[in-house]
């Protein structure tokens, strides 16, 4: 059982309860810590001077404190969580999506969804799952110039109205028209559009809560399998 699931069960049935992101974990602020008495002690050192022990001249609270400091940018630097869209260098353009992923979400009831919205995450399971509403702008493949891939497979199921995805596969591109009570696993790379008009179709999708994209026009995708 998961730390979230342990805290729903334990909450009276009459309280409102919420699924919410993981916490920021623990070594994080005891890198913060050690951070803040690192500098303290380089100060002290500083303004005491020399002490006058042995080995006093070689300022070991200036050594300690730098220590401190390291020791602990270490511990943040490792524990801190990611961006949610934090790009990084490669070809095309590279997306990480990060713990915390989702919003805090009330269990056991019906959630919000926004309307005309490209893209709503509504809730999750930290370090498994997040789902969302897609609801494209764009209203032909023709509209579409990227198209992103996930490091994971993603499941598209249409709430309402019409969603058409867009796949490349290979050197051409396919499209898929979602249909209603029938759920579909997307690994290519894709996109989607509303052939009634923007945000006239919905689609439920449930993908990783961790996870790299690679965007890419969709000339490159096909191109890729060219070469
Ligand atoms: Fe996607």
């Amino acid at each position: 059982m998961s730390q979230q699931q342990k805290s729903l069960s334990a909450a009276p049935e009459s309280a409102a309860r919420t699924v919410a992101p993981e916490p920021l974990p623990i070594w994080f602020f005891v890198g913060i810590i050690l951070g803040v008495y690192g500098v303290l002690v380089v100060i002290a050192g500083l303004v005491s001077g020399d002490p006058d022990t042995v080995l006093g001249h070689t300022r070991p609270a200036l050594w300690w404190g730098a220590v401190l400091v390291a020791v602990g940018y270490l511990f943040v630097a490792i524990s801190r969580p990611g961006p949610d869209k934090a790009e990084y260098k490669g070809p095309g353009r590279r997306v990480q999506t990060r713990p915390p992923s989702f919003p805090v979400a009330t269990a056991d009831t019906p959630l919000a969804v926004e309307p005309d919205k490209v893209w709503q995450v509504l809730c999750g399971d930290t370090a498994h799952w997040r789902a969302g509403v897609y609801s494209p702008e764009l209203t032909s493949a023709d509209d579409i110039e990227e198209l992103e891939r996930h490091d994971c497979p993603e499941l598209f199921l249409l709430m309402d109205g019409e969603v058409t995805l867009l796949v490349a596969e290979g050197e051409k591109t396919r499209q898929i028209e979602l249909e209603p009570g029938k759920p579909v696993l997307v690994a290519a790379p894709h996109s989607g559009f509303c052939p009634k008009g923007p945000h006239t179709g919905r689609a439920f999708v449930v993908e990783r809560d961790s996870f790299d994209t690679l965007y890419q026009k969709v000339s490159e995708w096909t191109a890729r399998s060219k070469a």
